[in-house]
């Protein structure tokens, strides 16, 4: 099961983790320890925030930065249904940490020159690890979104891709710069900016590594509202809250539904309709029909 797909329904992979051995993967970060990495993560009732915080560096992204994102996804509170994506300061995240291109890299993750001399098997390991950090933001058992002011770009602008919604401050600018760094964008973001925007603008997007401004973003998709820059807090808060207001697992399953209709022929959707309308109404029958205690 692909963390972007989930278990299906009624299952999620909190409750499979807590049935094994619990190891020091399935430890949630302590603040100082995320603190350390430049990150911050919040819990209010069932909204979870994540803060990129190194505003210092616009929220420049390490491996660590992919790691602890990936550590937070698997040890998310089971009651939390929206996730908020943030960065503090200026950016929402200027993209991978530049001394990443520099032959002494990043105090204790190296550097591209290390990761390179791997062999591509070790390579490839690495990079998953990585998008780890990402896939899981789509899970059909949480909502994602991501609070977006300044610049996103690279995997600043895939960490937002990889989020189910966008809410963008007048200021937000996503670029995807990778192909101007010799690179092709790896953390999970080509798929969502296809399905958004389409083959063709995601290759002119991609291949000229432009700014897309968010009057644009809008226009094309890649968000759902834009704001002005002292309401984007707001604005997040009230969409998270409007989230809640849905029946869990119903919504679950929606989106569940939503997430695999591309991939799906009509026939193929209804079917995918049937099923999951079965499961719901036998649980709310169920659970009418259960005698009072
Ligand atoms: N890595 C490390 N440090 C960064 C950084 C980055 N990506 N981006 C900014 N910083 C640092 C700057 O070096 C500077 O540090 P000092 O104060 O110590 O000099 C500080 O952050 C502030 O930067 P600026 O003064 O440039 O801030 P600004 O607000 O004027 O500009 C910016 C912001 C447009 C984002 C600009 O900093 C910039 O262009 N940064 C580089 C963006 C970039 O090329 N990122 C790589 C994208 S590709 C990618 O992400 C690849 C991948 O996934 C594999």
């Amino acid at each position: 099961i692909s963390a972007s797909e989930g278990a299906g329904p009624g299952t999620n992979g909190t409750r499979r983790r807590s049935e094994g051995v619990r190891g020091e993967a399935d430890r949630a970060l302590g603040s100082e320890e995320l603190a350390e990495i430049g990150m911050r993560f919040e819990v209010d009732g069932e909204i979870a925030t994540i803060t990129l915080d190194r505003p210092d560096k616009r929220n420049a992204q390490t491996f660590a930065t992919w790691s602890a994102l990936a550590r937070i996804g698997s040890t998310l509170p089971g009651h939390v249904r929206v996730v908020v994506v943030r960065g503090e300061g200026p950016s929402f995240s200027a993209g991978i940490d530049l001394r990443m291109f520099t032959p002494e890299g990043v105090p204790g993750q190296g550097s591209f020159a290390s990761v390179a001399a791997l062999d591509s098997d070790a390579f490839e390991r690495r990079i998953q690890e990585a998008q780890q950090g990402f896939l899981w933001l789509r899970r059909p058992d949480i909502v994602s979104i991501a609070a977006v002011q300044g610049h996103a770009i690279g995997a600043g602008f895939q960490l937002a891709l990889s989020c189910d919604l966008r809410i963008l401050a007048e200021d937000a600018r996503f670029c995807m710069k990778e192909p101007a760094l010799g690179l092709v964008p790896d953390l999970t973001g080509t798929k969502p900016l296809v399905d958004i925007v389409g083959v063709a603008r995601a290759v002119e997007i991609c291949l000229t590594a432009r700014v897309v401004e968010a009057g644009e973003a809008l226009r094309l998709g890649l968000a759902e509202q834009v704001v002005p820059r002292e309401d984007l807090e707001a604005a997040t808060a009230k969409l998270a809250s409007a989230l809640l207001t849905t029946d869990r697992a119903a919504a679950a399953a929606t989106k569940r539904l939503l997430r695999g209709a591309p991939r799906r022929s009509l026939e193929e959707q209804a079917a995918a309709e049937r099923a999951e309308q079965v499961v719901r109404v036998q649980t709310l029958f169920a659970a009418s029909a259960a005698p009072e205690r």
